[in-house]
């Protein structure tokens, strides 16, 4: 048997894997996206549609992709996106990423429907980040927020783009329903997965340990998950960012912006950082790829306060795309989650990995060898993708 890094060459090779290892139900919980998929196929599609200006003659024989963001500094600008019900992927899904991220030095946010609860990912990577849905009732968001600052966590990213529930088609013809319960022809088609159905069987179905909390005592894992339905979405406002950065005296990220006018908003709003991101083209599938954001966003931050990025990134060229744009950190949540599926924790770092060794590839073959000095000038820009503006409104 070859081993992992012969095995799995690249993310797509995991992807490979991962759909052999889950019954289909959960692969396409991790794969999918709202209505068409249009979003979902342009978020990839679109970053690699931009194509890279090499400058050779360029000593690149010592490469770095140290970045610092919040006065902190990471071995790469690779982070793990935050992303939910990780235990139906694997076991103890939430605490292997977040494992994995501590140990290559990279950034890792906590999803706010995960499994694992905040307390026991802040004791085994303290550096984590923490990401926050809107809550229905007050008093659950005061206390989560309070776990997470006497946690230690330092940031608290707030997701902005789930006003309501997506239509995800390939979920409902899959049978993915909220809480979990699979018909007849979902565990007839999970028998073809026997390795998952035996984890499934000697672990049972993974519980929303942050919100046990909130629940009824003795609580089943079903019913906690409809629980948590009965809280996320809620509808938000600008009052939410207002009372979130009163309360949170850490850094506070907005997840989910794509428009210049919001990032605006954020700076006022005292906000120290935005994800450009449309959710791995999960909830508004007519949205901009996330990378088309990019450039006005960047421009209208004017450096007061740290752009990042995801939504599509599958090679390590795809995050040098998008550091050349503006983005100081990119996340990937797929490719991490195809990593964890395939092979659990050695399959995530392999991920990372490969993901890592390609950019640094790409830094090498572009003559530029430090993260840190990416821009616009090792882009070929087309004329519809030169300015902020024409880039926000041509494909
Ligand atoms: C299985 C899965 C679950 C997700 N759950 C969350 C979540 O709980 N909170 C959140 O803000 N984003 C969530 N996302 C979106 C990711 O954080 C991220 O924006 C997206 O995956 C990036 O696109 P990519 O998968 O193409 O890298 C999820 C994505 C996936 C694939």
């Amino acid at each position: 048997m070859p081993g992992i890094s012969q095995r799995f060459l690249s993310v797509e090779d995991l992807h490979a894997e991962a759909k052999r290892y889950l019954p289909r139900v959960i692969f396409d919980y991790v794969e999918g996206g709202a209505d068409d998929e249009i979003c979902l196929d342009e978020n990839s599609g679109r970053l690699r549609s931009f194509k890279m200006r090499p400058n050779y003659l360029v000593d690149i024989s010592r490469r770095s992709q140290q970045v610092e963001v919040f006065g902190r500094t990471y071995a790469s600008p690779i982070g793990i996106a935050p992303m939910g019900m990780l235990g139906m992927v694997r076991h103890n899904g939430d605490m292997t990423l977040a494992e994995v991220a501590h140990q290559s030095n990279i950034p890792f946010i906590l999803s706010g429907a995960s499994n694992a609860s905040i307390e026991e990912i802040a004791a085994a990577a303290p550096d984590a980040w923490a990401q926050y849905y809107p809550c229905k009732d007050p008093a659950i968001e005061h206390d989560l927020l309070e776990r997470m600052a006497k946690a230690g966590l330092s940031t608290l990213v707030v997701t902005v783009d789930v006003p309501l529930h997506s239509k995800r088609e390939r979920n409902m013809r899959s049978g993915w329903v909220r809480p979990y319960k699979p018909t007849p022809a979902v565990i007839f088609e999970s028998l073809r997965h026997p390795s998952w159905v035996a984890s499934y069987l000697r672990n049972g179905l993974p519980v929303m340990k942050n919100f046990l909390p909130y629940a009824p005592t003795g609580i089943s894992a079903r019913d906690l998950t409809a629980f948590y339905a009965s809280q996320v979405p809620a509808p938000h406002g600008w009052p939410l960012i207002q009372n979130l950065r009163q309360k949170w005296k850490g850094n506070l990220v907005v997840k989910g912006i794509l428009g210049s006018e919001d990032v605006l908003r954020c700076i006022d709003e005292g906000v120290d950082g935005v994800i450009v991101s449309n959710h791995g083209g999960r909830q508004l599938d007519r949205s901009i790829a996330s990378i088309d954001a990019l450039p006005s966003i960047v421009s209208a931050a004017k450096e007061k306060l740290v752009i990042m990025f995801d939504s599509g990134i599958r090679r390590g060229s795809d995050v040098a795309v998008a550091l050349s744009l503006g983005a100081r950190l990119c996340f990937v949540g797929r490719a991490a989650a195809y990593g964890l599926a395939a092979h659990g924790k050695p399959g995530a770092l392999r991920a990372i990995d490969i993901l890592r060794q390609e950019l640094d590839l790409a830094l090498g073959q572009i003559g530029c060898p430090d993260v840190r000095n990416l821009g616009p000038r090792f882009l070929w820009l087309r004329r519809s993708q030169e300015t902020p503006d024409l880039a926000s409104t041509h494909y």
